[in-house]
């Protein structure tokens, strides 16, 4: 046992050598890059990053992981394996090696970087295999499309591989990351779509993928949602320009808008202020203490009653030339159209007079082929946070989370600027 405890810990500081020799280089990357699909095949429409894991027969196996800029840590559907050494592992695998519930980072994920909401039953003590006596790190896990409480196991040293790029293509290496992240059974992921069978953690915990990726690379996460399940969105890793086509030498963050991330201490999640919410001109103050959440696993944004009652007012009036449709839950306000609803913009007013602009295609959801709904959703009265902004809300909007410096930077719709979040050049370049 405290043979493989120290084979680990050697192998742990080789990886890090390994990354210190990389740091000496100046590299030609500027920011690791990630395919993000878009999926409808669950319970609620969800996104995924596509990730490289075992690489078997001069190969690497992928893998889809959904999207949370919530989550505490990064879980996924692996074994649970002591003897790495020597290829105990079946090749199609992806296996890692526990922390023991002794350990200091056990204690830490349990008390301080555990799921917060709903409340799960304290993760219980079990050995790893009967006869062992060497008991391993369960953690509680929540379901991201059920909400059910589930467990899994801490890992150390995970083993992914992140194609890297310039910006405008991805380039020849590869990046490696070894983070500590959480294995479930195969059975934790029936609740999700097809192919995905992970949940990586994008927020602001000491256990989710920034805190694990290192120098040269800026702490800085530029997300663009695609809204179409045939083409590939993508998201950024690193403080790099960023280029989508066919515009091939604008810079995508000329188009940004920023303001202050907000840190919240119930959770590792990012919010914004927001300070009205304005509908052809008319003007919905939000009360002071209502605080707003960026979420990708809600579909659509959330709003307290109060305030949802406000929006849902004001957009009925300038909207009632067109011919009402029985409401489609979840949504209270629904047209009969076909497609093409032209309807005033909801902007939301930030401090210092930056404005994040909702156009159509970010607020109006064809739910059949003759009923169009505003993709709102009435929170209830005590909801909190009282404003949720939802994945639909982003789908080509390109937002970048700046974490070195606590920024929300976000475009509004790509598609006023004639591109989408679809339109990244994933060629391979040589580097
Ligand atoms: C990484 O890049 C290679 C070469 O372009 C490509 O075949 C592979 O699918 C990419 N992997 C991911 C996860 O995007
Ligand atoms: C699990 O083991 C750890 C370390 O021995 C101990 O601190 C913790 O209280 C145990 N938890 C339970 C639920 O038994
Ligand atoms: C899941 O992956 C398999 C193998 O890569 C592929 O054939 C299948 O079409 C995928 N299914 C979905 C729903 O993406
Ligand atoms: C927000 O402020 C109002 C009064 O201004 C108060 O009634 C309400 O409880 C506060 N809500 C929260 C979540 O603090
Ligand atoms: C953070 O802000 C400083 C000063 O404005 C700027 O020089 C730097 O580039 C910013 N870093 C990132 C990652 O945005
Ligand atoms: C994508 O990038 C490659 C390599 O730079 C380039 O040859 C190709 O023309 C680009 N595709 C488009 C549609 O611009």
């Amino acid at each position: 046992m405290f043979l493989v405890l120290q084979l680990a810990i050697i192998v742990l500081s080789f990886i890090a050598h390994e990354h210190e020799a990389i740091a000496a280089y100046v590299p030609d990357y500027s920011s690791l890059v990630f395919p993000i699909h878009k999926h409808t095949d669950a319970a609620k429409p969800l996104y995924s990053v596509e990730i490289m894991t075992a690489y078997v027969n001069m190969q690497y196996l992928h893998a889809n992981f959904l999207i949370d800029v919530d989550a505490p840590f990064i879980w996924h559907d692996c074994i649970v394996q002591w003897n790495i050494y020597p290829g105990s592992c079946p090749p199609d695998k992806l296996c890692t090696s526990p922390v023991s519930c002794d350990e200091y980072q056990c204690t830490d994920v349990r008390t301080s970087y555990s799921y917060q909401k709903p409340y799960c039953s304290p993760p219980k003590n079990e050995s790893i295999s009967p006869g062992w006596g060497y008991c391993s790190c369960s953690v509680n896990v929540v379901d991201p499309v059920t909400g059910s409480c589930g467990q899994a196991k801490l890992n150390y040293w995970d083993d992914f591989t992140v194609n890297v790029s310039n910006g405008k293509n991805v380039l020849t290496g590869v990046y490696g990351v070894y983070p500590y992240a959480a294995c479930a059974p195969s059975s934790a992921f029936q609740s999700f779509p097809a192919n995905v069978t992970g949940v990586m953690a994008l927020s602001s915990s000491p256990y989710a993928l920034p805190a694990h990726l290192l120098e040269p690379l800026e702490n800085v996460i530029g997300l663009c949602l695609p809204s179409t399940l045939s083409t590939s969105g993508v998201l950024f890793y690193g403080n790099s320009p960023y280029y989508l086509l066919p515009q091939k030498d604008v810079d995508v963050r000329s188009y940004l808008s920023y303001t202050p991330l907000i840190k919240h201490p119930d959770s590792f999640g990012y919010f914004i202020d927001v300070n009205n919410i304005v509908i052809k001109k008319r003007s919905i103050s939000i009360p002071a203490n209502a605080t707003t959440k960026i979420s990708t696993l809600d579909p659509y944004a959330i709003l307290r009653t109060d305030i949802y009652n406000r929006v849902i007012r004001r957009f009925s009036m300038v909207t009632k030339r067109i011919p009402p449709a029985k409401p489609v839950p979840p949504f209270g306000l629904c047209f009969s159209t076909q497609s093409g609803l032209r309807v005033p913009d909801i902007d939301f007013s930030l401090p210092e007079g930056k404005k994040w602009t909702m156009s159509a295609a970010n607020s109006i959801k064809q739910v059949t082929k003759d009923v169009a709904c505003l993709a709102l959703v009435d929170g209830g009265a005590t909801s909190e946070p009282a404003i949720v902004i939802g994945s639909f809300q982003m789908e080509d909007n390109f937002l970048v989370f700046d974490l070195e410096n606590s920024t929300f930077g976000f475009s509004s719709s790509l598609l006023r600027k004639q591109t989408s979040c679809s339109n990244f050049n994933f060629t391979l370049v040589e580097s």
